[in-house]
């Protein structure tokens, strides 16, 4: 077992899938797939806001979106992240965390300040989700100051297993590492 803040072995493997794709935007975008309360999948792009400590990560959203809610009724959660470039699928499973009341504020407020105006500026906008109306306003920038709004949530997810598939090498090679077994490497059938 390896001290709970040492990197685990994945994290290298995708730091390095994730250089192979330059200043490419698309190397933070990830599929966070979520169960809905009638039990059917939810599935859509987000993008990686960094990582809080060795094995979990940030996602920012839009509090009034469907997947808060779907995250209270089940806070397991998977994440798709394909790098093209490194050929390589990573499959990660987690759970949603929960933040103490002086560390959630606080994480926010981070997060809110280190946004540009235009990534800031979605906040900004009317309800995600219910029907468009063109009197409503939808800035295209939130300076820096603007105040946080309420709606403005952050997802730690802590991860618990995560699966990589590349296709680099015949046969492909697939990978995968537990939490519960202290991050160890298995080796599994592509
Ligand atoms: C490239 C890309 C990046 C996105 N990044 C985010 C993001 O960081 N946070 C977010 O809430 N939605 C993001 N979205 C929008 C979501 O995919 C989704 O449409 C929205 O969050 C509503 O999802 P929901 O109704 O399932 O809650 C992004 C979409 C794309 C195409």
């Amino acid at each position: 077992m390896s001290p709970p803040d040492a990197l685990p072995p994945w994290r290298p493997l995708l730091r390095g899938a994730r250089e192979r794709e330059g200043r490419s935007p698309q190397a933070r975008w990830l599929q966070l797939a979520t169960v809905a309360a009638d039990g059917t999948p939810r599935v859509r792009t987000l993008v990686f806001r960094g990582w809080a400590g060795a094995t979990a990560l940030d996602l920012l959203t839009d509090g009034r979106s469907a997947k808060p809610a779907e995250l209270v009724h089940q806070p397991a959660v998977e994440l798709c992240w394909l790098l093209p470039r490194a050929r390589s699928q990573f499959r990660l499973r987690g759970c949603l965390q929960t933040l103490s009341l002086e560390q959630e504020p606080r994480e926010r407020e981070r997060h809110w300040q280190m946004l540009s105006p235009s990534g800031r500026a979605l906040w900004g906008w009317p309800p995600p989700g219910e029907p468009f109306n063109s009197e409503a306003a939808f800035p295209e920038r939130l300076p820096d100051g603007s105040p946080l709004p309420d709606h403005f949530q952050l997802l730690r997810i802590a991860l618990n297993q995560v699966e990589l598939l590349e296709l680099t090498s015949h046969p492909h090679r697939r990978r995968c590492w537990r939490e519960s077994t202290g991050w160890v490497e298995e080796l599994l059938n592509p």
